[in-house]
């Protein structure tokens, strides 16, 4: 068992650290609200005072925060995660943060220090029940010196050097930024021609957004849109992929248009909700 240390207790991190926690690993945490480690110190986590301490006192530092500017935040710095790092210490950065913010913490990181990124497909339920999908970027000596903890997390698949982790995770997310705006869109065009919503999901349930209309359904019909993955993160998610996409000369004009039903439920407040309620803005524009 390792000594693990995770860097961001949000609705991801906290999760992952009780996960290893009852993997029986050691865990050290540090969150930038402090009182967010406290269940975790409860159920035997050790709390660190900053990053940095994280670091020295772990063999693996796991970072999951919310933004590139987040993980700068995090290990940058006299307090930051790269002050700490013993050497042969091993970074797996979590996040998704997209490519350019994993090559720029690689350039912090002292020589020695290993460098995987591994952001993650699932939510919540698939943190608790380590059942994520993770995009693993970085040597294949170090995956597979990890492999054993990643897999406690969930299935890890391994797509390239250092920074392909962080490139996979933009490419997935793109599906669901843009699968949930025509989603709404759909639903929207169907009320607009006078179908009724049971009839609407009847037609989406023959077409190939099936599954999403199923799984999406109760919310729509309900109004509750229950928090699993933050508006305020797929936006950021969908400026990621969008300004990626620019700086490779990629033309995605239909995640550009998704991304502005994100991007005005945010300024309309909606943040914090799930990113799903972007179908209730959507009907709701009408
Ligand atoms: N939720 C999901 O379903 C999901 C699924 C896959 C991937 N992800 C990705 O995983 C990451 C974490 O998501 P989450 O749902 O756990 O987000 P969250 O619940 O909103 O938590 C965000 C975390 O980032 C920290 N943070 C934000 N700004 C910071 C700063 N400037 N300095 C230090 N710490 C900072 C927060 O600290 P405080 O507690 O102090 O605010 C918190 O620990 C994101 O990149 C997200 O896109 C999320």
């Amino acid at each position: 068992m390792s000594v693990v240390a995770v860097v961001g207790l949000g609705a991801m991190g906290s999760r992952i650290a009780r996960r290893l926690l009852e993997g029986s690993h050691e865990v050290v945490v540090w969150n930038r609200t402090a009182e967010k480690a406290a269940p975790l110190v409860e159920a035997g986590a050790v709390a660190a005072a900053t990053p940095a301490e994280a670091a020295a006192r772990a063999e693996v530092v796991l970072t999951m925060v919310a933004n590139p500017a987040a993980l700068r935040d995090v290990t940058e710095g006299d307090e930051g995660v790269a002050a700490g790092l013993g050497e042969g210490t091993t970074v797996i950065e979590m996040s998704t943060v997209g490519p350019d913010a994993v090559h720029r913490l690689a350039s912090v990181l002292e020589e020695g220090a290993g460098l995987l990124d591994a952001p993650v497909l699932g939510s919540r339920s698939e943190a608790e029940s380590g059942t994520l999908t993770l995009f693993v970027g970085g040597p294949e000596e170090l995956v597979e010196r990890w492999a054993p903890l990643l897999s406690l997390l969930g299935s890890p698949l391994h797509v390239g050097p250092v920074g392909s982790g962080a490139a996979a995770k933009l490419v997935a997310n793109t599906t669901l930024v843009g699968t949930i705006g025509l989603l709404g869109e759909a639903l929207a065009l169907a009320e607009g021609l006078g179908l009724s919503r049971a009839k609407a999901f009847e037609v989406l349930a023959a077409t190939p957004l099936a599954a999403q209309a199923e799984r999406r359904r109760e919310s729509v019909e309900s109004g509750e849109y229950p928090a699993r993955f933050a508006l305020y993160l797929a936006r950021k998610d969908a400026e990621l992929v969008v300004a990626a996409a620019r700086k490779a000369g990629v033309d995605l004009r239909l995640t550009e248009a998704a991304r502005t039903w994100l991007a005005e439920s945010e300024d309309a407040g909606w943040g914090d909700r799930d990113y799903s309620a972007v179908l209730a803005r959507i009907l709701g524009s009408r």
